[in-house]
């Protein structure tokens, strides 16, 4: 099977198809390197290619996976067995290539400790060389936090101006762009407090995006969930966080994106499926949106506990690694449950 689509709108709906989700795998070095300093491996470039080939010809992946976000130096690597093209191998099984291509998040000026994300300067050569490589889809991630001061209009509204930027790039280049605001869930907020952010959040983003032109039937969005926080003392539990954050939505997404694809954001691998399920069986036959998994931490942290950078656990990783990926994608159209988590 390989990839043909005639339009951006095709490659966001099979982005987010039912049944399927996204895999992020476009950890920057820094980031995993320290994924791979909790299971005492060097982050070498020879590990790095190791760990994304594993992943990438799991048998099967592409069952469950409609997309991988690569990192730039994973487009640029090739797979172990017959050295192709990381782009071409994945779009060879109908999986199709993205590139993260922001440049992380760095200290807003004039804030209180909050973010902005870079990555909008040269942006469109980038993306010119990314599509050219056979990037199909982009990400870019704004973080915001919550506590007793923040988050600020001003940082909301600095970070999705850019997202928006972002956004119009993309498709100008032919590349459909993954709009990923996340409010991050440190901290002893609520599931209240995460409502209220993230329903702000979501109206910035779409008021922008609405104001630079993006076609929204041509994106994806990457959104947390409705969560208490890391360290609240009273934790939504399912239903709770399954019915805020379809709320949330109702209120602020409209109905002409294809599809909404959720980050896992340091949930339990448990917790990331399970509210997903929940979500698609509230949701039912009324789908105003795919709603999947775009899931960096969640789909993974089995696989690298089991691989310890080793060779003879190739195997038992990609197994690990499947479980999740079939478990979230059974998620994405409702039909998961607990007991099938043994
Ligand atoms: P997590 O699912 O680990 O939050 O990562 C998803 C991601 O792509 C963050 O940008």
């Amino acid at each position: 099977m390989s990839l043909n689509f005639d339009c951006l709108e095709e490659v966001a709906e099979a982005m987010t198809a039912s049944g399927k989700g996204i895999l992020a795998a476009d950890e920057s070095t820094g980031t995993i390197g320290n994924r791979f300093s909790q299971i005492n491996t060097e982050s070498t470039f020879e590990n790095r290619n190791a760990y994304r080939d594993l992943l990438f010809s799991a048998e099967g992946m592409e069952h469950y996976i409609s997309g991988v976000i690569l990192y730039d130096e994973t487009l640029r690597q090739s797979s172990l067995k017959d050295n192709i093209p990381y782009p071409q191998y994945l779009s060879n099984k109908g999986v199709i290539p993205g590139i993260k291509v922001d440049m992380g998040a760095h200290d807003l000026p004039r804030s209180d400790g909050e973010k902005i994300t870079s990555g909008l300067d040269g942006l469109d050569e980038r993306l010119k060389e990314y599509r050219k490589l056979g990037a199909r889809f982009a990400k870019w991630r704004a973080v915001i936090n919550i506590n007793d001061d923040n988050p600020s209009g001003y940082c909301i509204s600095a970070n999705a101006h850019a997202l928006a930027r972002y956004a119009a790039l993309c498709q100008s280049n032919d590349i459909v762009p993954i709009v990923e605001p996340e409010i991050l869930m440190n901290g002893t907020h609520d599931v209240d407090d995460s409502f209220v952010v993230t329903e702000e959040v979501l109206h910035r983003v779409f008021f922008e995006l609405y104001s630079q032109g993006v076609s929204l039937e041509q994106m994806v969005l990457k959104p947390n969930m409705v969560l208490s926080g890391y360290d609240a003392s009273d934790r939504a539990d399912v239903d709770e966080v399954a019915n805020a954050t379809l709320q949330c939505f109702f209120r602020t997404v409209p109905a002409a994106v294809p599809g909404i694809a959720f980050l896992s954001g340091g949930q339990s691998d448990e917790d990331a499926t399970a509210h997903l399920n929940r979500m698609n069986q509230i949701l039912g036959e009324n789908k105003i949106w795919n709603l999947t998994f775009s899931y960096g931490r969640a789909l993974q942290q089995p696989a690298l506990k089991a691989w310890q950078g080793k060779q003879e656990n190739v195997k038992a990783a990609q197994d690990a690694f499947m479980k999740r990926a079939k478990l979230n994608g059974l998620a994405s159209s409702g039909k998961y449950s607990l007991d099938m988590e043994n």
